[in-house]
C-alpha cells in the first residue's frame, strides 16, 4: 500500500506472489500464496491473466467485488445496498488458480478485481459499510486457514478498500520511490495505519524502496533511512530499477522467465528481498 500511484504496488505484489509461491528458496518448502487485486484498476489481474480468462471470470462475478456485496446487488453508486447478507461467497467460488504447486507445495491463487468497484467507491459516503467490513471480515478468515500468505494490492487512495484491507493486515508493505516528495507520502502511510486500527494491534510497516538506480544510493532515500521515524521500518535491501521486472502481462515476463537484460540479476535482487520480507515477517 502507498496512496501515491506509480511507485510499484502492482510489480512488488506480482512478483513476491509469485516467487514466494514458487520458490524453494527460503529453507522451507513455497508457500501457498493469495494474491488479491483490490484495485479498480485490475493491474494486477491483467498481468497474471490472459484477457479471455480474465473477462470470462468478470462475467461470472468471480471478483473482490462480491466479497463485498453479492452479484444481485443494484450497482447505482448512489443507491448501493448491501442486504441482510452478512456472509461472502466461499474462497473457493472466487479464486482462479494462477501456478499449481509442484512437489514441493505451494502455489498461487488470484483474486481479480474489476472497474465496478468503482461503484462501490462512487457510493461510499451514502453507504452502511458495517456489511461490507462483516464480509470481508469473513472472507479473510477463511482465506487465512486456506493460505501460508495473503498479498493484497491496494489502491492509492484512502477509502473502504485500503481501510479494510488495513484492518485485516498484520503487516504492511510500503513500496517508495525515493524523490523528494516521498517522505510526506510515507508520513501520511503511518498516520493512516496508526488510525484505521482502533483497538487492534497496528500493522507492521515495512518501507521497500523501489525502482532505485543499480548502483549506489540517493541522496532522497538516504535521508529517509535516516530519518528516527522510519529508519526501524526501512527494510536494507531495495528493489532495482530492471527492466525485468516490467510489463508483466497474462502471467508471463515474471523475472524468472523473462528474457530481458539483467534478468538474473533481477532475480537475485528479488530473491534478497523476499528473504529480507518473510524474516521480518517471521516466518
Ligand atoms: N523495480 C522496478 N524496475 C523497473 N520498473 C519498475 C519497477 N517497479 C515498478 N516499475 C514500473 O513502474 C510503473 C509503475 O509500477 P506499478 O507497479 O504499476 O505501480 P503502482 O501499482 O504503485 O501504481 C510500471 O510501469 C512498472 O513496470
Ligand atoms: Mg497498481
Amino acid at each position: 500500500m502507498n496512496m501515491k500511484g506509480g511507485v510499484g504496488k502492482t510489480t512488488v505484489t506480482m512478483h513476491l506472489a509469485g516467487i514466494l509461491g514458487r520458490w524453494k528458496a527460503f529453507g522451507s518448502k513455497p508457500l501457498r500464496v493469495l494474491a488479491i487485486d483490490y484495485d479498480p484498476q485490475f493491474n494486477l489481474s491483467q498481468a497474471l491473466l490472459p484477457p479471455k480468462e480474465y473477462f470470462s471470470l468478470e462475467k461470472q462475478n468471480k471478483t473482490v467485488l462480491s466479497v463485498l456485496v453479492d452479484d444481485e446487488s443494484d450497482l447505482d453508486p448512489f443507491k448501493i445496498q448491501v442486504p441482510g447478507n452478512l456472509n461472502p461467497p466461499k474462497i473457493g467460488d472466487l479464486v482462479t488458480s494462477i501456478y499449481k504447486g509442484g512437489k514441493n507445495g505451494g502455489g498461487l491463487d488470484l483474486i481479480a478485481s474489476t472497474l465496478d468497484l468503482m461503484y462501490v467507491a462512487l457510493g461510499e459516503a451514502n453507504l452502511n459499510v458495517k456489511p461490507i467490513e462483516e464480509r470481508f471480515a469473513k472472507f479473510i478468515e477463511e482465506a487465512r486457514s486456506l493460505y501460508d500468505i495473503i498479498l493484497i494490492d491496494c489502491h492509492p487512495a484512502g477509502s473502504i478498500f485500503t481501510q479494510t484491507s488495513l484492518r485485516h493486515s498484520d503487516h504492511v508493505v510500503i513500496p517508495v520511490v525515493p524523490q523528494r516528495y516521498s517522505v510526506r507520502g510515507i508520513g501520511l502511510m503511518l498516520e493512516f495505519i496508526g488510525a484505521k486500527s482502533v483497538g487492534k494491534q497496528p500493522a507492521t510497516p515495512h518501507i521497500l524502496f523501489n525502482n532505485v538506480p543499480r548502483i549506489g544510493i540517493s541522496s532522497e532515500e538516504a535521508t529517509i533511512r535516516a530519518d528516527r521515524k522510519f529508519t526501524a521500518h526501512c527494510m536494507s535491501n531495495s528493489l532495482k530499477k530492471f527492466k525485468a521486472f516490467t510489463e508483466p502481462e497474462a502471467g508471463r515476463n515474471f523475472v524468472w522467465s523473462s528474457g530481458k537484460p539483467y534478468s538474473t540479476e533481477a532475480l537475485g535482487n528479488l530473491l534478497r528481498v523476499s528473504r529480507e520480507l518473510v524474516t521480518r515477517i517471521g516466518g
